[in-house]
């Protein structure tokens, strides 16, 4: 599990900006300062119509910044000591507004003050939320580019029908993926330093003719996950995807591919300078054996067959091609005999680890945000993970890899 012990002691700066997510930052406060975490919070005038100060107050029992010119000490600096003497800054949620001042570096208020007075040397994670257009504005995608660039760490937002009562992305990362992306910068950061990890995710699509195909439900955010924890832990990463609607993780290598077989390609061409290779996509066993060169036609009432060959196993080709040193792991989506299934897949393919889960639990599995996985160990040892977010989930798979080629 993530080593939570890292945050005690630390000061943590959290800025609220006023977003309806504001409700949630009070929850991120509750869980920062349960794991020892000295928290700081400062808030927009915005953030304090969705969340009340009293609230910040009572769960960091600390005073809460919400005004320029408040300056309790005549012999200090309040907003300029305290940017100085964090050791995180964490922005949740953060506006487009905010981000739009950020990345321009207007200081206007106690929190975008704040934030332009935090040393280069300090991380800074943001917690983008807002309604799907504005985030998708070019606009905001240009601000958080120009945050990326210069080192901030940008949480992906969440799919959902956000306050507006629209569906898209927008919605803020979980407080606990907060927390885990927090934890992240002061435990692990550093451990896959000069590793190069491949990551396959999402499903493959299997061409019938040119407008349809076979495909399944992967929505690759278990191996999206996995690559950015990855980034995050020092890896270079090279995400080898079907076709999802993710955007690539910052940080990571992101080749798109359609087909089994390109998938294939593709991973033998990385593999070979891999030091761990984890499988979680979701890979066409079979394809149709032809692909029609123009749409197919319907007959009433005439059933048809479609002819389907097998396509390779992609991770059992590169276990059989494996580097020396090289650990591969591979997941296993089950629907029944779980155990068993994911223990046959390990000897069958070679693997040094697999990870299962029951797809048909609907907090797992298949296009949701969560992950309730097992894993699985040469020897029969198991070891089940609690229901997650596929960040935590990928956080700890990693936190297990690292630790197994450390024994090797
Ligand atoms: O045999 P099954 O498809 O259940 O195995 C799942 C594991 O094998 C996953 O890690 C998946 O990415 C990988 N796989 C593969 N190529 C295939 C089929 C599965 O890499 N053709």
């Amino acid at each position: 599990m993530t080593d939570n012990a890292p945050l005690a002691g630390k000061r943590v700066l959290l800025g609220v900006s006023g977003s309806i997510a504001a409700y949630k930052s009070a929850d991120l406060c509750s869980r920062l300062s349960k794991l020892g975490a000295e928290v700081h919070v400062v808030m927009t005038s915005s953030a304090m119509h969705f969340v009340g100060e009293a609230t910040m107050r009572a769960l960091t029992r600390r005073s809460v910044m919400t005004d320029l010119f408040d300056e309790p000490h005549s012999d200090r600096i309040a907003h300029i000591d305290l940017a100085q003497s964090s050791d995180i800054v964490v922005v949740a949620p953060a506006t487009a507004n905010l981000i739009a001042k950020m990345a321009v570096g207007i200081a206007d208020d106690i929190l975008t003050t704040c934030l332009l007075a935090v040393p280069k040397s300090t991380p800074l994670l943001v917690a983008p939320a807002m309604n799907s257009l504005m985030l998708e504005h070019p606009a905001t995608q240009h601000n958080l580019a120009t945050l990326r660039d210069r080192g901030v760490e940008i949480l992906a937002t969440g799919y959902g029908v956000l306050a507006c009562q629209d569906v898209g992305y927008g919605k803020m990362a979980e407080p606990d993926e907060i927390v885990t992306a927090i934890n992240l910068m002061f435990s692990n950061r550093g451990d896959f330093c000069g590793k190069r990890v491949l990551v396959t995710a999402g499903p493959t699509r299997e061409p019938l003719d040119p407008v349809r195909y076979i495909g399944n439900r992967s929505s690759g955010k278990m191996g999206y996950a996995l690559a950015q924890a990855a980034v995050r832990r020092g890896a270079s990463v090279i995400l080898v995807s079907g076709p999802t609607a993710l955007a690539s993780p910052p940080g990571v290598e992101l080749v798109r591919v359609q087909t089994a077989e390109q998938m294939l390609a593709e991973c033998m061409k990385a593999a070979p300078d891999c030091n761990v290779i984890i499988g979680a996509a979701a890979v066409a066993d079979y394809r149709p054996a032809k692909v029609a060169d123009s749409k197919m036609k319907r007959q009433s009432g005439v059933s048809i067959t479609i002819e389907l060959v097998p396509n390779e196993d992609i991770i059992a080709a590169l276990t059989s091609h494996r580097s020396p040193g090289q650990f591969i792991v591979g997941f296993a989506a089950e629907t029944d005999n779980v155990e068993q299934n994911a223990a046959r897949k390990l000897t069958s393919k070679g693997l040094d680890l697999v990870v299962s889960n029951d797809v048909s639990r609907p907090d797992a599995g298949f296009d949701v945000d969560t992950n309730a996985v097992t894993l699985h160990w040469p020897g029969g040892n198991s070891e089940d993970l609690p229901l997650q977010s596929k960040l935590a989930t990928a956080d700890h798979i990693l936190t297990r890899i690292a630790a197994a080629m450390s024994h090797v």
